[in-house]
């Protein structure tokens, strides 16, 4: 039976290339697509994501555009790292298949309530206000999820947007509080984690060798989406970030991590947005999270290159 996952995001060229590997995977089954505003507005995440479905031929695939804004805060967006569009890079046609008329934390609520308990993962990579909405708007549901897998937060690698808060936790840092003090089995994937899949010249050039229009799409989106932290970090590529977490769940032996305390900063005047990971284990705090550290970035890369050869 495939896992039964709703992929939540804000594409963003990283999220473009999760969505395109779990639909490339028949080990998972997305019930649909939740948007969230992040990278760019709900307009364009909403927009983006269905442009990455019909790329990949599954207009079958419902989206449901969602939260505008973080719950307590304004919104901070990344252009200056994904463009204007969220997708630059390639040049793909508008959607033609609709939004759905439901509003994504409806949908999530709804599946959450009509699945047996405990067979949805969520798999949110962008800001959480989605996931946190419903949780607070159906407190029931929380008892239903049978996993989240994130990708967000930092420990080694400290911050991104600010020096001490990585983007997706940073936009809405109380929707995140939400979710890590919800009780369900967490799996984090870090800036510790993605900082490690770089975006090299060899493995660009191995998308694009696929010669099919999403080997060249994904070739295109790596090309301009490393631009920003190649000059930033001064690496040899960029961090390919969101696909990891599908990576965890069709081949988790190529992560490690640890089962650790993690607290959301929501009130820190310096570090607002930052994924407190006890690592060490010296807060007495409980576990709530497999919070991961390490990858085999070949292997992940592989997988990656054998799937979207298949779309
Ligand atoms: O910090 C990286 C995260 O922020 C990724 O999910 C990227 O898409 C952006 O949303
Ligand atoms: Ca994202």
């Amino acid at each position: 039976m495939p896992q039964k996952i709703i992929i939540d995001t804000d594409p963003g060229q990283d999220d473009a290339v999760a969505i395109l590997l779990a639909l490339a995977s028949p080990e998972l089954e997305v019930l649909g697509i939740t948007c969230v505003a992040g990278n760019v507005p709900l307009a364009r995440t909403s927009r983006n994501a269905r442009v990455v479905c019909e790329l990949a031929g599954r207009v079958d695939v419902p989206v449901y555009a969602g939260c505008d804004g973080p719950m307590r805060r304004s919104l901070v967006t990344a252009e200056h790292v994904h463009g204007k569009t969220g997708l630059d890079g390639a040049d793909l046609p508008d959607p033609t298949m609709p939004l759905q008329p439901t509003h994504a934390v409806e949908f999530l609520i709804d599946t959450l309530r009509a699945e047996p308990a405990g067979t949805v993962t969520l798999v949110p990579i962008g800001p959480l206000t989605n996931i946190a909405s419903a949780f607070e708007r159906a407190p029931d549901i929380i008892s239903r999820v049978q996993r989240i897998v994130l990708m967000g937060g930092a420990y080694f690698e400290v911050g991104n947007i600010t020096p001490a808060a990585e983007f997706n936790i940073y936009v809405d840092p109380e929707a995140a509080e939400i979710v890590f003090r919800s009780g369900v089995p967490l799996v984090v994937v870090p800036l510790d984690v993605t900082h490690k899949v770089l975006t090299t010249p060899a493995r660009i050039d191995a998308f694009r060798a696929l010669g099919t229009p999403v080997g060249d799409a994904v070739a295109g989106w790596t090309d301009f989406f490393e631009r920003f932290d190649m000059a930033k970090y001064g690496s040899d590529g960029a961090p390919l970030h969101d696909p990891c977490t599908i990576a965890w769940l069709l081949r988790p032996a190529l992560f490690a991590g640890r089962e650790i305390n993690v607290e959301i900063e929501t009130e820190g005047r310096f570090t607002t947005g930052m994924t407190v990971a006890d690592w060490w284990g010296v807060s007495g705090r409980a576990a709530n999270a497999l919070f991961l550290g390490n990858v085999d970035a070949d292997g992940f890369y592989a997988l990656l290159t054998e799937r979207l050869a298949r779309l």
